[in-house]
């Protein structure tokens, strides 16, 4: 059932769990989250970027979301996932979108606060959940970990941001990066920091991204067939499940569901040399995206949620 993030993500905060953004840009990975939402009786949010609205095509992605969202009872929204501006948003809305993120972190607090209001005027117009970012999430490139703190949430700044702005959803930067390589060390998050600022912004959703855990199974399979990934690191679980038990209501995941497909391909590839029908391939990785995400919904309190 197609439905939106804040539909989703409030019954989520009511039950004390939260509901994975898988981001697709290809038929395969929607297919796993699908299954995966079946299987587990969990909403889903389907998480689509800019980059695989080039890749694939902006209505080819929503047509294939909705075409699964309308076929099975479970919960799931279609998401604009690190819109960068108006334009995008418009068009994502247009072909049907059930809730878009503007995300101008990068621009200075007064003119990202100027975008984004400018996006819930337009979404909140047409029915659709706004999400917006504040303080930044940053990787080992942008040097050691004092350095990445300037770069988080500041719980003053976002109480006056989603009181001035009235979006549905806030991604916050609390230590997670986007990608493989979120850490040199073991990541640990600023749980002081995400309970000030769920103190200060009361019933405004919190999002996570940049949550992946990169788990080591997947990281050696896909060695195990020649893939380069050494100093890879993520989120640990316990961590990602102390988020929650703050308040995290949407986690997002990009990387695990990226590092699987791509492990699984490989082994197939490598394993079969016969092989030369994408299909029995793409199987193969289907089924190991699909094994990734049934994981985080019971790692996110999700499975068995769905109504
Ligand atoms: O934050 C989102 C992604 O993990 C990066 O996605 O490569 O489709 O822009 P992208
Ligand atoms: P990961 O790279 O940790 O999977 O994060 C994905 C994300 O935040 C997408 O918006
Ligand atoms: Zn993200």
């Amino acid at each position: 059932m197609l439905t939106t993030n804040t539909k989703i993500m409030s019954a989520a905060i009511a039950g004390g769990y939260a509901v994975g953004a898988f981001n697709i840009s290809n038929l395969e990975t929607l297919w796993a989250i699908t299954e995966a939402a079946v299987e587990e009786n969990s909403p889903a949010i389907v998480g689509v970027t800019p980059s695989a609205i080039k890749y694939g095509g902006l209505r080819h992605l929503a047509e294939i979301v909705k075409v699964s969202a309308e076929s099975i009872s479970q919960p799931m929204s279609l998401h604009l996932d690190h819109g960068k501006d108006l334009e995008t948003v418009r068009d994502c809305i247009d072909v049907g979108f059930t809730s878009v993120m503007i995300d101008a972190s990068h621009l200075k607090f007064e003119e990202n606060m100027a975008l984004t209001k400018e996006v819930v005027s337009l979404a909140h117009s047409r029915g659709v959940s706004v999400e917006a970012e504040l303080g930044r999430l940053v990787g080992i490139e942008e040097g050691v970990v004092e350095e990445r703190e300037a770069f988080f949430t500041n719980p003053e700044e976002a109480e006056e941001f989603v009181q001035r702005t009235d979006i549905d959803a806030l991604a916050i930067a609390i230590g997670t990066a986007h990608g493989p390589y979120k850490s040199r060390i073991e990541p640990k998050l600023d749980f002081t920091r995400l309970k000030a600022i769920k103190d200060r912004i009361k019933d405004t959703l919190i999002v996570l991204h940049g949550a992946s855990s990169v788990p080591p199974w997947i990281i050696e399979k896909a060695t195990k067939y020649g893939a380069e990934l050494s100093g890879a690191k993520g989120i640990p679980e316990v961590q990602i499940t102390k988020a929650i038990s703050l308040g995290v209501s949407k986690i997002n995941i990009d990387t695990d569901l990226r590092l699987a497909f791509t492990g699984a391909v490989r082994e197939a590839l490598a394993t079969s040399p016969k092989a030369y029908d994408p299909r029995s391939f793409l199987n193969q990785a289907r089924d190991t995206m699909k094994e990734v995400v049934k994981g985080k919904m019971r790692l996110f309190g999700s499975s068995s949620r769905a109504t």
